[in-house]
């Protein structure tokens, strides 16, 4: 029969379905996060994160110094303190967990990584919240938590000017607070950290994915929730409003966060703004994967490899995932 478009021309082998491909995973854009502990007997297993542990610093050079080989050149920082406090001080101690971190890194790969760093407080505080509370409403509302948010700035500031100093390349305002990245890009360029880039979790969910990583930072909430300063998914207009003000606060680069379930969010932010943009591939992402292959419900690399292509099909120019070291190796 004469049909004038058969599109199946473009698929009919492998070599054609390469020349037609719009999309592919670049290992040069994964960023591997790490959890960060300060002495060797605290590292360990995640229990929900099947293949990820907390690691020590020792450790943790040695995990970067063995991915660097097959490509992984991109980390992010989460630091879990021996000790946490009602003011978050131990986030801030120039001899604190991510700020040895770091430093041990640069001091090791010099320029061969790019080094970021999350920027909150829920692993430093007692009540696991990103923000100094102001306020814990009572009766009907008592889940809800009011931050307090010049209070949570200041430290925000502070920390990532800490993070600058140890030697990070990029900090990651992951807190939701108003006007995290004006603060931080102000507390940087006032101590000269100019050319720190700030990539900032804009597009952050109050998702209910994050339950592995919690559990792993330790850092769930110990009463109320986060929805009070993260965004509510039954919404994306307001999500794209919180990017854009972040760019317009000096963002070098925006975030969508969780990866997955948002990605309409991450193709009309694509349209909207001409900023690099990451996604985070979450926890509980993850794990799903994780679980369900070691069921031999799906194939992991198969599923993972479609689950990253979509990121990048999907107008992300970075993902953050804890598949990274993992897909470097599958590529090799
Ligand atoms: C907290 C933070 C969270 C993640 C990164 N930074 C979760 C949260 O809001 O509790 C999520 C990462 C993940 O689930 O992998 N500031
Ligand atoms: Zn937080």
């Amino acid at each position: 029969m004469y049909l004038l478009h058969r599109l199946s021309r473009y698929r009919k082998n492998k070599a054609m379905r390469d020349l037609f491909s719009e999309a592919g995973i670049a290992v040069e854009k994964l960023v591997q996060p790490y959890f960060v502990v300060e002495t060797a007997a605290d590292a360990g297993d995640i229990d929900s994160m099947p293949g990820i542990a907390r690691i020590s610093i020792d450790e943790l050079v040695k995990e970067v110094g063995q991915h660097i080989r097959v490509g992984i050149r991109n980390v992010l920082l989460f630091g879990i303190p021996s000790a946490k406090t009602d003011d978050g001080s131990q986030a801030l101690k120039a001899d604190g967990v991510v700020q040895r971190a770091i430093y041990a890194l640069r001091k090791e790969f010099g320029a061969d990584i790019i080094i970021s760093a999350d920027v909150c407080v829920c692993s430093y505080l007692n009540s696991g919240h990103c923000g100094i509370i102001r306020r814990r409403a009572e009766g009907l509302n008592k889940d809800n938590i009011v931050l307090d948010n010049e209070a949570t700035l200041s430290l925000l500031g502070k920390i990532a000017g800490s993070y600058a100093r140890a030697g990070a390349d990029i900090v990651a305002p992951s807190a939701m607070a108003d006007g995290q990245v004006k603060a931080i890009r102000t507390a940087l360029d006032l101590a000269k950290f100019e050319s720190t880039l700030i990539m900032s979790y804009s597009s952050k969910f109050a998702s209910a994915l994050y339950g592995p990583f919690r559990d792993a930072m330790e850092s769930a909430p110990g009463f109320g929730d986060r929805s009070s300063y993260q965004l509510d998914f039954r919404g994306g207009r307001q999500a794209l409003r919180e990017s854009l003000l972040d760019e317009e606060e000096g963002a070098d680069v925006l975030m969508v966060k969780p990866a997955l379930f948002y990605l309409d969010i991450l193709s009309r932010l694509r349209q909207l703004s001409a900023l690099p943009i990451a996604v985070y591939n979450v926890s509980g992402e993850y794990s799903m994967i994780k679980y369900a292959a070691e069921k031999g419900a799906v194939d992991e690399k198969k599923v993972v490899m479609e689950m990253l292509t979509s990121y990048f099909r999907a107008g992300a120019d970075i993902v953050i995932t804890y598949y990274a070291n993992e897909v470097a190796q599958w590529l090799k």
